[in-house]
């Protein structure tokens, strides 16, 4: 997904130790998503631009409604802002991480011939699958991640100063400790064959 047909990588673009390439290129998709364990406490560390590069670039790679795009990612790097975000979350104190993404809804951009709420329906889900692929780089590239649903749209969409609707915020670092993934249900119980 990442590379050209002769192996280059497409991204980062910028200059990253080999070590690091490998990695990522060795990458397991399966141990990725069996492995990833949301985590609420970060490292005070900044994260890498070439690995914020690679989760933006994944996110960009996520399906979306009629192949419109219909989101938008807000990179939130001011420290108040951060702040301020924190309590429209409900106060939840780690939304204040290294990184904070803050994925919208983008309507305005899916250009289908659908009824508003349909089209309001595909941006929502656009933005959830790109938030998503985000969170599942991020974890591949040795990051961890809170996924962060509980928080007041207006409160949100007046401190960033945008029309849009926040659909998730996903907060990114390293983590203080690796958590091992939560059990799930048994297959057998997911699984409804009708
Ligand atoms: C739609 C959604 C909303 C969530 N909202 C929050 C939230 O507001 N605060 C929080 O701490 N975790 C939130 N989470 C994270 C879940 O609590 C977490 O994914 C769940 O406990 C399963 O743990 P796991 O991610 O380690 O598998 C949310 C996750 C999803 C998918």
């Amino acid at each position: 997904m990442f590379t050209d047909k002769n192996t280059q990588l497409l991204y980062p673009k910028e200059d990253v130790p080999t070590h690091d390439i490998e990695d990522i290129v060795q990458t397991n998709i399966f141990n990725v998503m069996l492995n990833r364990r949301s985590q609420r406490k970060f490292e005070n560390k900044d994260v890498e631009e070439w690995k914020l590069e690679m989760i933006f670039a994944a996110a960009d790679t996520a399906p979306t409604a009629g192949g419109f795009q219909g989101f938008e990612i807000y990179h939130i790097k001011n420290e108040e802002i951060k702040r301020r975000l924190v309590e429209a979350a409900n106060n939840q104190p780690y939304v204040h991480a290294p990184v904070v993404l803050v994925f919208c809804i983008n309507p305005k951009r899916i250009k289908l011939n659908f009824p508003p709420d349909t089209i309001r329906k595909f941006s929502q889900q656009d933005a959830t699958l790109a938030a998503a692929y985000s969170q599942l780089a991020a974890h591949a590239l040795g990051l961890s991640s809170i996924w962060i649903g509980m928080f007041d749209e207006i409160k949100i969409k007046e401190i960033l100063g945008i029309d849009l609707s926040p659909s998730s915020i996903l907060c990114l670092g390293y983590p203080v400790k690796m958590l091992v993934p939560k059990p799930k249900r048994n297959l057998k119980d997911l699984i409804h064959e009708i």
